[in-house]
C-alpha cells in the first residue's frame, strides 16, 4: 500500500542523495497506471449509462409527443381518444411516468394528466421553455422531483383552426436513482482499487525485479578466488538473460586476465630466480675455499654477466608495466623513418657479419612519420636481433619501409628457421620462447616481441607476423604516419 511505498521512499532516501530503486519506481508506476485504468473504465461506464438513460427517456417522450400530435392533427374533434391518452394512459404508468397538458392558444388547459397541476404549473413550464428554444430541458417540480420537459405547438386537422400547445414532462426520479446507485458502486470500486492496486503494483514490481536481485546477489558473491563462478542464464526473461550473459562474458575475460596475470607473476619469479641462483651458487662455490685472483676474477665476471641479464630483465618488465598504465608515453617527432632504420642496421652490422648474415636496408625515398624515434628503434632492434638469432650463416635479413597514404609500413624479413605454426599465435605472449632447444640461459627472456608489439600499439599501429619453417619469418608493422 501507499504507506509501504512511503516507508520505502524514506528508507531509500535516508537523508542522503540516492537514486530511487527500480522496484519502487515500478511499483509506483504499476499502482498509478492500474488505478487510473480502473477509474477511467468506471467513469466511462457511468457516463455511458447516463447517456443511454437520457436517450431512452427522450425517445419515450418523442414517441408520446408523436401520439398526441397525431391524435390532435387527425381527430381533434374526437376528444375521447386524446383524453384517454392524456388523462388515463399516462396517469396509470408506474415507471417512467409522464405528465401531459394540452392547452389552447389562449393558455387554457383542455386536458391535463391528473396530479400535474400539483407538480408544475403551466406558467412554470412555459417560462422554462421560453429559454430553451424548443429543446428538451430539465425541470425541478414543486415536490422537488426532477423532470425532463418539452413543449410543442401542434396545428389541428383543418388549417383555419388555431393550433394547440402540448406540455410534456417525464419523471426522472428513477433515472436519477439508478445513476446515484451507480455512483456509490463506483466509489466502492475505486476504494477497493485504492487498496488492491498498490498491493498488486508492489507484488508485480517484486516479481519483475526478482531476477535482477538474484543476478546482483550472485555477482556480489563472486570474488577473486571464485572467478570461475557464472550467473545462471536460463529461466530468466530475455533481457535479464542477456544481461547475465554479458556479465558472464565479462567474468570470463576477467578470469582469463587474472590467470594470465598470475602466470605472468609466476614467470617473473621464475625468470628472476635463475640469475639470482646463479650468482648465489657461483659466489658460494668461490667462497667455499681460498681461490686464486684469477678464479675470483672469473667468478666476478660471471656474476656481472648475470647481474646485467637481471637488470635488463627488470628494465624490460618495468617498461611493459609502465607502457600499460594509462597516459601518453610517447615523445613523438616528425622524422624520416628510413634514417631510423639505417641507424638500426648500423647498430646490428657487426653482429650480422659475425653471424655471416647479410643485413640489408631497402627504402625508396623519404618515409616520414610522427614517431618516438628511440622507442621505434628499440622495437625494430628486437625484431632484427630475433632475425639474426634465427638465421643461419649465408642467410639474409631485409629491412624495408614504405609510405602508404596515411600509413607507414615497415617490414623485417629473414630467411631463417621460421616459427612452427602452432607457436605463431603465442610468440607475442610474455616469456614465450618457441624453440625449447634454446634454454633460458642461452636464449633471450621471451619479452622482445611483447615489448615490440606494445611500442607499436602505443603508436596506434598494428603488427602482423608470418612465418614458414625453414623458409623464414616476416614481421610487418603498420603505423599511422601522422599523430592521431
Ligand atoms: N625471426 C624469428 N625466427 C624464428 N623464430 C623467432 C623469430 N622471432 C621470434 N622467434 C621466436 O619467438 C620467440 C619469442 O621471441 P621474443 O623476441 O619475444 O623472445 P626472445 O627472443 O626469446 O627473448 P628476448 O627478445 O626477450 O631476448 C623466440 O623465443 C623465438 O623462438
Ligand atoms: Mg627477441
Amino acid at each position: 500500500m501507499f504507506s509501504k511505498i512511503l516507508t520505502s521512499i524514506l528508507r531509500l532516501r535516508g537523508g542522503q542523495p540516492q537514486s530511487p530503486s527500480l522496484a519502487l519506481m515500478l511499483a509506483v508506476s504499476y499502482t498509478a497506471s492500474s488505478f487510473l485504468i480502473v477509474a477511467a473504465i468506471t467513469a466511462l461506464l457511468y457516463f455511458g449509462l447516463a447517456e443511454n438513460l437520457k436517450k431512452l427517456s427522450e425517445q419515450i417522450m418523442a414517441d408520446e409527443l408523436d401520439v398526441c400530435r397525431a391524435l390532435i392533427q387527425a381527430r381533434s374533434n374526437d376528444s375521447h381518444a386524446l383524453r384517454e391518452e392524456v388523462e388515463i394512459d399516462s396517469a396509470v404508468r408506474r415507471y417512467q411516468k409522464f405528465y401531459i397538458r394540452v392547452m389552447n392558444d389562449n393558455g387554457r388547459a383542455l386536458f391535463t394528466t391528473p396530479g400535474m397541476d400539483r407538480e408544475m404549473s403551466a406558467a412554470l413550464i412555459a417560462r422554462e421553455a421560453a429559454q430553451q428554444n424548443g429543446r428538451v430541458f430539465w425541470l425541478k417540480a414543486a415536490s422537488g422531483k426532477p423532470y425532463r420537459a418539452v413543449v410543442a405547438r401542434v396545428s389541428r386537422d383543418s388549417g383555419d383552426k388555431e393550433p394547440w400547445n402540448i406540455q410534456l414532462t417525464m419523471d426522472l426520479s428513477q433515472e436519477v436513482e439508478v445513476l446515484s446507485q451507480h455512483r456509490i458502486l463506483i466509489w466502492i470500486v475505486l476504494a477497493v482499487a485504492a487498496i488492491l492496486c498498490p498491493r498488486a503494483g508492489i507484488a508485480a514490481a517484486r516479481w519483475g525485479t526478482r531476477p535482477l536481485r538474484e543476478v546482483s546477489e550472485t555477482a556480489r558473491s563472486i570474488s577473486s578466488s571464485t572467478l570461475n563462478e557464472r550467473i545462471r542464464t536460463e529461466g530468466y526473461p530475455s533481457e535479464i538473460a542477456s544481461l547475465a550473459g554479458t556479465f558472464n562474458a565479462m567474468l570470463q575475460r576477467l578470469e582469463d586476465s587474472f590467470l594470465r596475470l598470475s602466470r605472468f607473476s609466476a614467470d617473473i619469479a621464475h625468470e628472476l630466480r635463475t640469475p639470482v641462483n646463479n650468482i648465489r651458487g657461483e659466489s658460494e662455490v668461490a667462497l667455499a675455499r681460498p681461490r686464486t685472483i684469477e678464479e675470483y676474477r672469473e667468478t666476478l665476471g660471471s656474476c656481472l654477466e648475470e647481474s646485467v641479464r637481471l637488470s635488463e630483465l627488470i628494465e624490460s618488465l618495468l617498461f611493459l608495466a609502465r607502457s600499460e598504465s594509462p597516459g601518453d608515453h610517447l615523445k613523438r617527432k616528425r622524422q624520416n623513418i628510413a634514417t631510423l632504420l639505417s641507424g638500426v642496421q648500423e647498430y646490428y652490422d657487426a653482429a650480422a657479419s659475425e653471424a655471416g648474415v647479410r643485413l640489408q636496408l631497402d627504402c625508396d625515398g623519404e618515409v616520414i612519420g610522427d614517431v618516438d624515434g628511440p622507442l621505434l628503434q628499440r622495437a625494430l632492434g628486437n625484431l632484427v636481433s630475433n632475425a639474426l638469432a634465427h638465421t643461419p650463416a649465408g642467410g639474409t635479413v631485409l629491412l624495408t619501409a614504405v609510405q602508404q597514404s596515411q600509413q607507414v609500413r615497415i617490414e623485417v624479413r629473414d630467411t631463417g628457421s621460421g616459427i612452427p605454426s602452432e607457436s605463431l599465435p603465442k610468440v607475442f605472449d610474455r616469456f614465450y620462447r618457441a624453440d625449447s632447444a634454446r634454454t633460458r640461459h642461452s636464449g633471450g627472456s621471451g619479452l622482445g616481441l611483447s615489448i615490440m608489439r606494445q611500442i607499436v600499439f602505443l603508436h596506434g599501429g598494428d603488427v602482423k607476423i608470418e612465418s614458414e619453417t625453414s623458409l623464414g619469418t616476416t614481421v610487418s608493422l603498420t603505423l599511422p604516419s601522422l599523430e592521431p
